[in-house]
């Protein structure tokens, strides 16, 4: 048995990572889960954010599934997902985003996965003050060479494993030139590379990008680019497939892998029975793949993909279902 340490999170986390535990057990999913939380949970009881044991889970395993995490605020503490991405250089941020069946959408053909690079850029957290009055200030924004090539790499690789025959990159090198330009010059350099003769790069300016994304999301396969436009993008497009409760994610390194329901906690729902399991089911579902369990990933997609298709869906998508009911439902079909 494949072991993966479970991160249930606070809030809604217990009830959607509980709905992951159905169905994978429901499907004989050979894994076993190592359930550590960390979060206000884990605080009030140890006055840790994350215990020892959930780091050393993680380093054994090197694969988990979390749920969404409340950062305590004015306590001091920096999110818990921003210091797991650090911890184990998590470059890759990876979010696949389709249209569903039965969620009302603007588009019935999306089907698109952005990587944004995670570790560099606007996000390194460099912001000083240039006056002595506090009345300017300035960020930095650092891009490498290898920051660039591993995350635009791995996009390509995807690309070429899905027999998909085009990478967008995104940018603003027309104004930023030495940090855009480099990332730029960069997916051009790899897509010379050889191995990808049958995928072309396509280069888009991040403005305009935002106006395709919303007019013809279903020209776009894989798109890669940089920190602060990957965050934009990535929930922008999670918007035009029916939203944050039903975006899979993961933040993956060469080492370890973070798969996680994109969502935050939803404390006004939480307890509930209400919330949407979607997001956790769909990033199982991905991480399925990524350990090469196709058949599984594919059985529980399939029975996810009938369910909605059968009109069965939560209140955050406009049905009725409780989360239990919903996953009830989803086993059913498996
Ligand atoms: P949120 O995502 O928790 O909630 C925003 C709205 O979406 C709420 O109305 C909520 O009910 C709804 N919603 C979210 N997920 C849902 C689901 N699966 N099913 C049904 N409805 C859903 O964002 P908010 O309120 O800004 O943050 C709440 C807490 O979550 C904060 O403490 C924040 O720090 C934490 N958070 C954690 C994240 C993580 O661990 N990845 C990401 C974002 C926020
Ligand atoms: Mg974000």
């Amino acid at each position: 048995m494949k072991k993966v340490t479970l991160i249930p999170g606070d809030g809604i986390g217990f009830e959607i990572s509980q709905s992951l535990e159905k169905v994978f057990k429901a499907a004989k999913v050979p894994i076993e889960f190592e359930k550590e939380n960390a979060g206000t949970t884990v605080y009030e009881k140890t006055g840790e954010l994350i215990p020892e044991s959930l780091y050393k889970s993680v380093e054994k395993n090197k694969i988990a599934i979390k749920g969404p995490i409340t950062t305590p605020i004015g306590k001091g503490f920096r999110s818990i997902n921003v210091y797991l991405r650090k911890k184990y250089d998590l470059y890759s941020n990876f979010r696949p985003s389709r249209t569903l069946p039965g969620i009302k959408t603007r588009y019935d053909n999306i089907n698109l996965v952005i990587f944004r690079e995670n570790t560099e850029g606007l996000y390194i957290g460099e912001e000083k003050y240039e006056d002595d009055k506090k009345n300017v200030a300035v960020a930095i924004k650092r891009i490498t060479k290898k920051g660039s090539y591993r995350i635009i790499k791995n996009a390509f690789e995807y690309a070429k494993k899905n027999n998909i025959d085009k990478v967008t990159v995104v940018h603003k090198a027309n104004i930023l030139k030495l940090t855009d330009g480099m990332f730029l010059n960069t997916a051009r350099e790899i897509s010379q590379e050889a191995g990808y003769e049958n995928i072309k790069l396509e280069e888009v300016i991040i403005d305009n990008m935002c106006m395709q994304l919303v007019t013809n999301p279903e020209k776009y396969k894989v798109i890669v680019t940089m920190n602060l436009y990957g965050d934009i993008l990535s929930d922008l497009v999670a918007g035009l497939v029916g939203g944050l409760g039903v975006a899979p994610g993961a933040n993956i390194g060469d080492d370890i892998a973070i798969f996680e329901a994109v969502h935050g906690s939803a404390p006004d729902i939480a307890g509930q029975n209400k919330a949407n399991p979607l997001a956790i089911l769909l990033s199982g579902v991905e991480m399925l793949r990524y350990l090469k369990m196709d058949e599984f990933s594919t059985k529980i997609e399939n029975a996810i993909l009938k369910t909605l298709e059968s009109g069965v869906k939560t209140a955050d998508l406009g049905g009725n279902a409780t989360t239990s009911e919903f996953t009830q439902k989803i086993i059913e079909n498996l």
